[in-house]
């Protein structure tokens, strides 16, 4: 009666592992067979009813089916992994033969490539890189630059007012009052960054980045300035550019001059960059006036400064021969991309 029963279910054990097509059905048929209610494991508990003789023999019986249906399911279990993994590489084969995507490799925006080419040159020169805010006081950005409340020249700066002392700085010329105030001379900074000015135009565009320099030291004088221009501006735009020095006005500095190179595009023939005349406007300078040393604390009587402040837009746009400042604030990836 019992081996009857164990050969019926060897038999649709086997049947059901030739059937399974899954790890889930298999671990289904192992619990059917092995486990605490199992068909196998109920007959064990059978062999209470066996005479005392049969016990043995019975017993081995039970053994040797137990060793089969394990094995078979081990098997099965093999071969189901085993399809498995060939349909996994069957479905992700790579095709080694196809040619390589390249990697989009970015480029930096030409405003922090200029700032990035102007601190190099600068710290090449002596230089330290500072920053100051770009939300300043009128103090900083105005008084302390000689530009009193009212004064005519604010005119030619359009500013962005928060309140009646609060503003976006319109020029970078602010960091040098608050540098002067705690430095003490000799010293030699550069500050690049953000300004800002009610302004926009092919060429202006209301938030636009300069670069201040402002050199304190005992016996300074416009020859230091017109070489320290000079050789920045060779490094620049190559050596082969000429510079011009003319007259010129700004509150904070006395006297004061504007410096023009020769466009680097016609080199000096006239061209469209340099609208026919052969050279570009490029940024004002001059020695620093005794009244904004005194306003920050340092002796006039001892000490001089030469200073200088450049838009470095107007700077990215004739090295890139870039038309139109809008596309540099525009975010447009076919611009970025022309700058790799
Ligand atoms: N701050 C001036 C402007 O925005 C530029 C400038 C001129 C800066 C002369 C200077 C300087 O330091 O000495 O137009």
């Amino acid at each position: 009666m019992l081996l009857d029963e164990l050969k019926s279910a060897q038999a649709q054990a086997e049947q059901d592992i030739v059937a399974a097509q899954s790890m889930k059905e298999i671990n289904e048929i192992r619990g059917k067979v092995f486990g605490k209610s199992g068909i196998l494991t109920s007959l064990s508990r059978g062999m209470r009813d066996v005479a005392p003789e049969e016990r043995p023999k019975v017993g081995a019986l039970i053994n040797e089916v137990r060793t089969a249906l394990e094995a078979a399911l081990e098997d099965k279990q093999t071969q189901l992994e085993q399809a498995e993994l060939n349909l996994k590489l069957e479905s992700e084969q790579i095709d080694i033969t196809e040619p390589a995507q390249g990697k989009c490799k970015g480029a930096l925006h030409p405003i922090p490539s200029v700032i990035d080419r102007l601190c190099d040159i600068c710290v090449e020169l002596g230089f330290s890189v500072v920053e100051g805010p770009e939300v300043e006081s009128d103090y900083y950005n105005f008084e302390a630059m000689n530009i009193p409340k009212n004064h005519p020249s604010r005119d030619m700066q359009d500013t962005f007012f928060i309140n009646d002392n609060i503003l976006l700085r319109s020029q970078t010329s602010a960091v040098q009052a608050r540098e002067m105030e705690v430095k003490k001379p000799p010293f030699k900074i550069i500050c690049p960054g953000k300004t800002y000015r009610n302004d926009s135009d092919s060429t202006h565009s209301p938030v636009f980045h300069q670069l201040e320099g402002l050199v304190i030291d005992e016996n300074v004088s416009m020859a230091d300035l017109k070489s320290m221009l000079t050789i920045i501006m060779k490094r620049l735009y190559g050596d082969d550019t000429v510079i011009r020095f003319r007259p010129s006005f700004f509150p904070f500095t006395e006297p004061s001059i504007e410096v023009d190179v020769s466009c680097p595009t016609c080199h000096g023939k006239g061209c469209s960059l340099c609208k026919g005349t052969g050279m570009l406007e490029l940024l004002g300078a001059g020695i620093v006036n005794p009244k904004v040393l005194e306003m920050s604390g340092i002796d006039s009587k001892k000490y001089r400064g030469f200073a200088f402040g450049f838009g470095l837009d107007r700077t990215a746009m004739i090295l890139n021969s870039i038309g139109n400042i809008k596309y540099l604030y525009k975010n447009d990836k076919r611009f970025l991309e022309q700058m790799k």
